[in-house]
């Protein structure tokens, strides 16, 4: 690995992103030895004039670990890591100043050799990426001739759509390579997300059955049992689609649905991904049902009339030689009945069935991404005992019964350690977040005009009834009498 020092430079570090997760990631990272204190220096800089101890008091309360014997007195040691500096985000001031303190830092952490890493992760509204940018472009690069690097981290949303998306890639791109910039979509840093490419080229079971010859559907499912509180007015603008289907739903998609990379190169893994969303045919309107739940408006920062979804289910059709008539069920909604996300693979019906009398339902490949994290395989079995009849059940690899004494990461602390590390391969390429728009601005554009309306469903439900029908007409069937319980210790 690289040494010599690196400084983290979180942006927006009095928000709520840097607070709830940059920071405690950090944390994490520290806590296990993968930023050693002899090299690392973290800055938070943003607009409010706070002291150093001001900020720190701020994320202390946050910063909790289960990678720590002493956690506490970890997090007073860390805590003194990071120094805070104020400034504007458009003006060359604060920007200089922030390029002094690193500098400062890196002299005296850099008295015999290395090169000097810098990590600027924007914890901001995309409004200030460009001036962001072009301030850090400017002001703050890594100017050591011993080597080392300048990366940028940003984060969703990028964009509202086709064309906003590509202007604000342009902006960054002048000033960026593509290297330099890591574009995070979090849900490429969960265990069972990464747990894909494994299970799907490394696995004898499913080469020959993972097609249209044997899988009926596929359904990518994020549900919430709560809903926009706090966030109303952040969400209002974006709605379901944008904050989760097109982003975190999409990477997944990919992930399931690509052909075989070349190999594990970061660059052959996206080059696929690029590819499977070019095969994406155009969203029909009769195959997206919208929701919007009861009592959504009531937020003050929501406008009275509305039609920000805050569900939807929406059905991508791959044209490729895999996946032709395989609808990709692609669901996601706030204040649901539960708290979920997971891949459901249906397979179709055995042909030539001798126990269709006996019907028990499909076999599923079920991954569920969270809470207990698991994969299983549903399939029917002869009920134990003397009769011959039978029985739906489930190989189930679940990881807290198997893997008992591991703790699964958290998506933003894999993902900032990939940023140190110079690896790409689970952040999105600006060719990918291209695709994506394509796939969903046609779409998005006739919601915005308000051509496609939101239906009102109760909180606490499954979401509107018309998208259980979408589902179904799309090939869907439901198991009755079968579900599957996390198993316990
Ligand atoms: C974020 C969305 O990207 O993902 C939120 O903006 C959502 O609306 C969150 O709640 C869900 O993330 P996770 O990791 O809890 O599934």
């Amino acid at each position: 690995p690289e040494t010599g020092c690196l400084s983290i430079i979180v942006l927006g570090a009095s928000g709520d992103l840097a607070k709830k997760k940059t920071f405690p990631a950090l944390f994490h990272l520290y806590c296990q030895g993968f930023l050693p204190p002899d090299e690392v220096h973290i800055f938070g800089y943003a607009r409010t004039k706070i002291s150093d101890d001001e900020l720190r008091n701020r994320i202390r309360g946050y910063l909790v670990s289960n990678r720590s014997a002493s956690p506490s007195e970890d997090a007073s040691k860390f805590l003194q890591l990071i120094k805070y500096v104020s400034g504007s985000y458009d003006a060359a001031e604060g920007f200089q100043l922030l390029d002094k303190e690193i500098a400062k830092h890196e002299i005296s952490k850099n008295s015999q050799e290395g090169s000097c890493r810098r990590l600027f992760y924007l914890a901001l509204p995309p409004s200030v990426y460009p001036s962001v940018c072009r301030m850090i472009r400017k002001y703050c690069m890594n100017k050591s001739d011993l080597g080392g690097w300048t990366r940028i981290v940003v984060e969703k949303p990028f964009g509202k759509d086709l064309d906003s998306a590509e202007q604000l890639s342009s902006q960054i791109g002048e000033l960026f390579d593509e290297p330099q910039i890591y574009r995070i979509d979090h849900y490429l840093g969960k265990e069972l997300v990464q747990n894909l490419l494994v299970l799907r080229f490394a696995n004898r079971f499913f080469l020959p059955l993972w097609n249209r010859d044997n899988i009926d559907n596929v359904q990518i499912v994020f549900r919430e049992d709560f809903g926009t509180e706090g966030r109303g007015g952040y969400f209002d603008e974006y709605g379901i689609i944008r904050d989760i289907i097109q982003n975190h739903l999409l990477q997944v998609l990919c992930l399931v649905a690509m052909e075989k990379p070349v190999s594990l190169k970061p660059e052959h893994i996206r080059d696929e991904k690029v590819k499977v969303l070019r095969s994406v045919l155009p969203i029909k309107d009769e195959e997206a049902v919208l929701g919007q739940y009861e009592g959504y408006r009531d937020d003050p920062t929501v406008p009275d009339h509305s039609n920000t979804p805050t569900f939807a289910t929406v059905i991508l059709r791959i044209h490729n030689e895999r996946w032709e008539g395989v609808p990709f069920i692609l669901k996601a909604g706030k204040a649901l009945n539960s708290r979920k996300a997971e891949i459901r693979v249906q397979f179709k019906e055995v042909p030539g069935d001798i126990f269709k009398c006996q019907k028990q339902g499909r076999n599923e490949f079920v991954i569920r991404l969270q809470p207990s994290e698991a994969i299983y395989m549903k399939l029917t079995v002869k009920q134990p005992g003397l009769e011959m009849s039978t029985v739906q059940s489930e190989l189930d690899l679940s990881y807290r019964q198997r893997y008992q004494n591991v703790i699964i990461p958290e998506a933003y602390e894999r993902l900032i350690l990939d940023t140190i590390r110079g690896d790409q391969q689970h952040f999105v390429r600006r060719d990918e977040l291209k695709a994506a728009w394509q796939i969903f601005t046609p779409l998005l554009h006739r919601i915005d005009n308000g051509e496609m309306k939101s239906i009102p469903y109760k909180p606490g439900s499954r979401g509107p009834a018309e998208a259980d029908e979408l589902s179904a007409k799309a090939g869907y069937v439901q198991t009755h009498g079968y579900i599957w319980i996390p198993p316990t210790l």
